[in-house]
This record gives structure tokens, C-alpha cells and sequence, in this order.
């Protein structure tokens, strides 16, 4: 009884190991990546997302500018009950080209955010999740509009479910009314 639990715990942890073991884009290109982005679904599985949170949420637009030494500034505007609010998130390089690291004030943690997949020039999947540990946090679909083909919303679904998402953490909001405001 006991042996065949540790056989099995032993089969999950593997199991698990296998499907941490995220990748980033082969051959990722940053200049190639850089420019506008809008995150138009979201698969994240906190306590804190809850449903009026869930609600209110809309699609962010974000500018990705690389910096010369390698790292990435990314700015988002948000919509929020306060009205629309830029916030500029600096992700570091590591060694691996796709794979960034940076440190969420929010949290008082350092994160990793690995581009699991994109085109470049249609969507992009980005994975999220807790230095060291691979727990992941959030996964979050960009496309270059604020729609995309049905496809790659599925796609996004597949990848979401298949690191443990629930259904109902997998969201793909409505548009931002204004958000950054027109004229910029
Ligand atoms: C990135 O952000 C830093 C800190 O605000 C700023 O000094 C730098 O000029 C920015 N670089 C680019 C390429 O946007």
C-alpha cells in the first residue's frame, strides 16, 4: 500500500517535471517582438481573482521597447475603476533568449516570464510563473489586435488547460472603451 503510493507520487512528480519544463520560442527574436501588443485572454488562478475583478477586466494594450542591453521595458495601460493607468514593467534577460525574469513589487517576488509561442506578426503566448518553483501563475495571450482568429483563442484554451487552469480561470475579456485614450 505504502510503496505502491510513493510509485505513484513518484510517477506524478515526473510527470509534472515533464510538463514544467516550459520552452520559449525557438530561435526567439526580440526586435521582431518588440512594438505593440494587446493581451486578449488571461488564464489566472488566484483567490484574489475574483468575480467582479473578473468583470471589470478588458483588454490591456502594452508597447514592448528592448533596450539595448537586452531587456525589455513593457508598457501597459490598464482600464481600472480610477480610469485608464499606464504602468512600465521592466523584464531582465537571461541567458535563454525568450526567457525573462522580473520583480513584481506587487508580490515581493521575482517572477519569470517565458514566451512560450508566437508569429510574431499575430499572437503570443506568454507564460508566467515563480522563480524556482514552476508554479504557474498566470498565462496571458497577446495578439498584435484586439481580436484574433478563433484558432489561436483555442490554442490559448489548449495551453491554459493543459497546465491546470480550470475552465472558468481561462478569460478572454471584451475590448478597453478608450483605454489608452484615442490620440495617443
Ligand atoms: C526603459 O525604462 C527605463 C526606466 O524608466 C528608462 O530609463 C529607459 O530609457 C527605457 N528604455 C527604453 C528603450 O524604453
Amino acid at each position: 500500500m505504502w510503496i505502491t503510493f510513493v510509485t505513484m507520487a513518484t510517477a506524478m512528480v515526473c510527470l509534472m517535471g515533464v510538463h514544467g519544463d516550459v520552452q520559449p520560442q525557438r530561435d526567439f527574436d526580440l526586435q521582431r517582438f518588440a512594438g505593440k501588443w494587446f493581451r486578449v485572454g488571461l488564464a489566472y488562478d488566484s483567490p484574489g481573482f475574483t468575480a467582479p475583478y473578473r468583470d471589470k477586466l478588458r483588454v490591456s494594450m502594452g508597447i514592448l521597447n528592448p533596450q539595448t542591453n537586452g531587456n525589455v521595458n513593457l508598457t501597459m495601460w490598464t482600464q481600472r475603476s480610477s480610469g485608464c493607468r499606464s504602468k512600465l514593467y521592466t523584464y531582465e534577460k537571461t541567458a535563454i533568449p525568450g526567457a525573462f525574469t522580473y520583480f513584481s513589487t506587487r508580490h515581493n517576488k521575482v517572477k519569470d516570464i517565458t514566451v512560450v509561442e508566437t508569429n510574431y506578426n499575430e499572437y503570443a503566448l506568454v507564460l508566467k510563473h515563480k522563480k524556482m518553483d514552476r508554479e504557474y501563475t498566470q498565462v496571458a495571450l497577446y495578439g498584435r489586435s484586439q481580436k484574433v482568429k478563433p484558432e489561436v483563442i483555442q490554442k490559448f484554451r489548449d495551453f491554459a488547460t493543459s497546465h491546470g487552469f480550470p475552465k472558468d480561470a481561462i478569460l478572454t475579456p471584451p475590448p478597453a472603451e478608450n483605454c489608452p485614450p484615442s490620440g495617443r
